[in-house]
């Protein structure tokens, strides 16, 4: 067997990918495959933001940029701060990267070290862990409860924190549970934060796309956090840009700095033409932006509706951000259905997949093996038809 570096060579595959990626190889042997996996908008990247790449290939923005991406994304960059969040960080605080989930691995990779705890709120976003043990750091699992809307308890991150605790990260809304932190909640543990003196890892990813008045920004609720503190964030989601990569970091000089010098060693510049597009996705009007998001609360509404009609379906919670739903199925779960065991919520994906032809993705490395996630970034008809076959087959399970 080759040698492998340790810590590369323990890194899992990611399992939101993998379940979209089986999905799409049943589509394209034939099969009538939904897939409600992809943690992906569902829709085409709006015009204006192709037209803007197009200007910027015609004139031969074809060349190497600072690899923390050029002064104009970041002065876009910073004026989306501003605006969406009410942060205040000058240019040479932020940093352009090939999505979100690079910014978010090159923070981790700067801020902690071997022998740091980096304490993770579960259910949370797969990559976190993989990007915290890259790091050499350990990534510690803090439990959140459906019953608590999957908030963090402050009093449990107390109990939590050791000697060794570094830092932590914060998504919302969440991926999976599409959880939005209340200003109350955010002050609560910002308390936490500051007496511990934690790193926060803020990700944005999902900010745009809330359901109800949005809640203000982790460091807007205490300002002093912004000095122990990165927020990262993606053009992915908003913009249905997840093919184009194109992410970004803002936070302390030195922190940006650092992983600047990380992103030139190890892959330099997102690319440039992206870049141009992301000038015209922040600078330019929002109304398509708007129109995903109404689009997507009529999906949520009706999801979370036919969730919790399914049989053997928990969602006590409609999500107030993302488009995600994270039901809990320990009702369906210790079954034996057509002689497969369903241990776990994976176990379970894998039957509703191969029975009812639906994708979704089992909870386990979100840290919930009782849950499932469906993503609803799938039109309303497609929504539909999904739940009738997973209403189907749950109704089997259950006898
Ligand atoms: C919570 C969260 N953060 C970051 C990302 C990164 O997205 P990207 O790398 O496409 O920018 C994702 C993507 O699924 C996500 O769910």
């Amino acid at each position: 067997m080759i040698r492998l570096n340790r810590r590369v060579a323990s890194l899992k595959a990611s399992s939101t990918m993998a379940a979209e990626m089986r999905a799409r190889e049943l589509k394209a042997a034939g099969q009538d495959v939904i897939s409600l996996a992809a943690g992906e908008p569902d829709f085409d990247t709006p015009q204006r933001i192709k037209h803007a790449a197009l200007q910027a290939l015609e004139r031969g923005q074809t060349k190497y940029t600072p690899s923390s991406g050029t002064v104009e994304l970041k002065e876009a960059i910073r004026l989306k701060l501003a605006r969406s969040a009410g942060l205040d960080y000058p240019v040479a605080q932020i940093m352009a990267s090939a999505g979100g989930k690079q910014a978010a691995c090159n923070v981790i990779a700067t801020l902690f070290d071997e022998g740091d705890e980096v304490i993770l709120p579960t259910p949370i976003w797969v990559s976190f862990a993989a990007m915290v043990q890259l790091s050499g750091a350990e990534p510690k699992a803090l439990p959140t409860e459906q019953s608590d809307g999957f908030l963090l308890d402050p009093q449990a991150l107390g109990r939590a924190i050791t000697a060794r605790t570094r830092g932590i990260v914060i998504n919302s809304p969440c991926n999976p549970t599409g959880a939005v932190y209340p200003a109350k909640r955010l002050a609560a543990l910002a308390r936490v934060f500051l007496e511990a003196e934690l790193w926060v890892v803020c990700d944005d990813a999902y900010a745009d796309i809330v359901y109800d008045l949005p809640e203000p920004h982790l460091f807007a609720v205490e300002p002093r956090l912004a000095q122990r503190g990165v927020v990262v964030n993606t053009f992915s989601k908003s913009y249905a840009m997840t093919g184009w990569r194109l992410g970004f970091a803002a936070g302390p000089r030195e922190v940006i700095a650092a992983a600047a010098r990380l992103q030139g060693q190890n892959s330099g510049n997102p690319c440039s033409i992206t870049q141009a597009a992301g000038i015209e996705a922040l600078t330019g009007p929002q109304d398509d932006v708007a129109a995903m998001v109404a689009e997507f609360r009529r999906r949520r509404d009706l999801v979370a509706r036919r969730v919790r009609e399914l049989p053997g379906f928990r969602l006590p919670e409609v999500p107030a951000g993302a488009f995600y739903v994270f039901p809990e199925v320990s009702q369906l779960l210790g079954r034996t259905f057509r002689g497969t065991k369903i241990s776990d919520g994976d176990a379970l994906a894998g039957l509703i997949l191969e029975e009812a032809r639906v994708a979704v993705v089992g909870g386990n490395d979100f840290g919930a093996a009782n849950h499932i996630r469906l993503s609803y970034a799938a039109p309303l008809s497609e929504l539909e038809e999904a739940f009738d076959r997973i209403g189907r087959l749950t109704a089997q399970i259950l006898g």
